[in-house]
């Protein structure tokens, strides 16, 4: 048995967030976020809007183009990092939105790994029969916990939510693999520091902008780069493929120069490699199931394809997965 896509979707909020937009709140301007990131613009949520209602939309996007009802539904995995409460999980949120009610529900931390990190353990549920068909979401409103007068970080994100609905089936297609790795020393360079335990909320914590996010970018690129190269060639190691078997690299959309790296150290061609950095920004772990969403719906996706995806993120986490569509 194998887990396969039988639905894509997505949403991203209408407000787009150009950076001429930016040049009007900190010191920096469109050629230079455009140099550095490849990033032109991206959607930031409705102040209406939480992580939950954009994740919701995916989802049941993805149930109508399967042909599939919330009663259908065993198990939600959502991967996000900025759900609507600390707990409970977004998932269950989710799963009461669509009337979900025999799934179980809960969210995975990994960042912007979160997608992938969310894939495999819903792909070991289906695998080991504990049910026939699983949501997962990748959702984030990373609007709310950026800094908008840090400039090294306020323009590299932005807000959207995507989902893949997986059938255990026989055959060929689905889920081959999933390759996941962490590395706790690197923590402090990607972080949130507020509010956990370890810096529980005070009046001090707001002061030192502790619930934002934190980023020694150059370091983070190096990693990213390394990790994503490394563990792309993992998956189709194991699998016995090269990169010339593949017809789409779907990788973490964080940035096109790390984009443009990984594919060159994979020897991918431009064709082979989905990009949609440039609209959205890094919206962590939702830039996969977007991007999947997107070239499903350009038909860029055909039966019998190999879908290469690979992500990298705080903790560091970073993990692949291949495809058969
Ligand atoms: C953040 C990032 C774009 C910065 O690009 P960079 O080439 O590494 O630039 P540096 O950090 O060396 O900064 C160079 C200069 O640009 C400045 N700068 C930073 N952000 C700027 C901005 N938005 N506009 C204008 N100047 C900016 C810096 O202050 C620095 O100035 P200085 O030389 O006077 O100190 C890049 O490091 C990056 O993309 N890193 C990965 C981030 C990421 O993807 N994180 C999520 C991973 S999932």
């Amino acid at each position: 048995m194998k887990s396969r896509i039988i639905g894509t979707g997505s949403y991203l909020p209408e407000n787009i967030r150009t950076n001429y937009d930016l040049e009007k709140m900190v010191d920096t301007s469109h050629d230079w976020i455009v140099a550095r990131t490849g990033i032109e613009e991206r959607r930031i949520a409705a102040a209406d809007q939480c992580t939950s209602d954009m994740g919701t939309i995916a989802a049941q996007r993805a149930m109508d183009m399967a042909g599939v009802t919330a009663d259908d539904i065993d198990l939600i995995v959502m991967g996000t990092i900025t759900g609507d409460y600390p707990w409970p999980a977004t998932a269950c949120l989710v799963q009461e939105n669509l009337g979900a009610k025999k799934a179980f529900a809960y969210d995975v931390s990994a960042a912007c790994s979160g997608f992938l990190f969310a894939l495999s353990c819903a792909d070991d549920f289906l695998r080991s029969g504990r049910g026939k068909r699983a949501l997962v979401i990748g959702a984030e409103t990373f609007s709310r916990i950026v800094d908008w007068t840090d400039r090294n970080t306020c323009v590299l994100f932005g807000d959207g939510a995507g989902a893949v609905l997986l059938e255990s089936q026989e055959g060929d297609s689905g889920v081959l693999s999933c390759h996941l790795h962490s590395d706790g020393k690197y923590f402090e360079l990607l972080c949130q520091k507020g509010f956990g335990a370890k810096y529980p909320p005070s009046v001090e914590g707001i002061g030192a902008k502790l619930p934002f996010i934190t980023m020694q970018g150059n370091e983070v690129f190096k990693v990213a780069v390394r990790s994503m190269t490394q563990v792309s060639k993992e998956a189709l190691t194991a699998n016995g493929y090269t990169s010339a078997d593949v017809a789409q690299f779907i990788p973490h959309q964080a940035n096109l120069r790390i984009l443009e790296a990984t594919t060159k150290r994979l020897g991918l061609t431009k064709e082979q490699s989905f990009i949609n950095v440039h609209k959205y920004g890094n919206t962590s772990g939702a830039t996969i199931p977007i991007a999947i969403d997107e070239a499903n719906h350009q038909g860029l996706l055909k039966e019998g394809d190999l879908l290469l995806s690979a992500a990298f993120g705080g903790g560091f986490t970073w993990g692949s997965t291949l495809i058969r569509w």
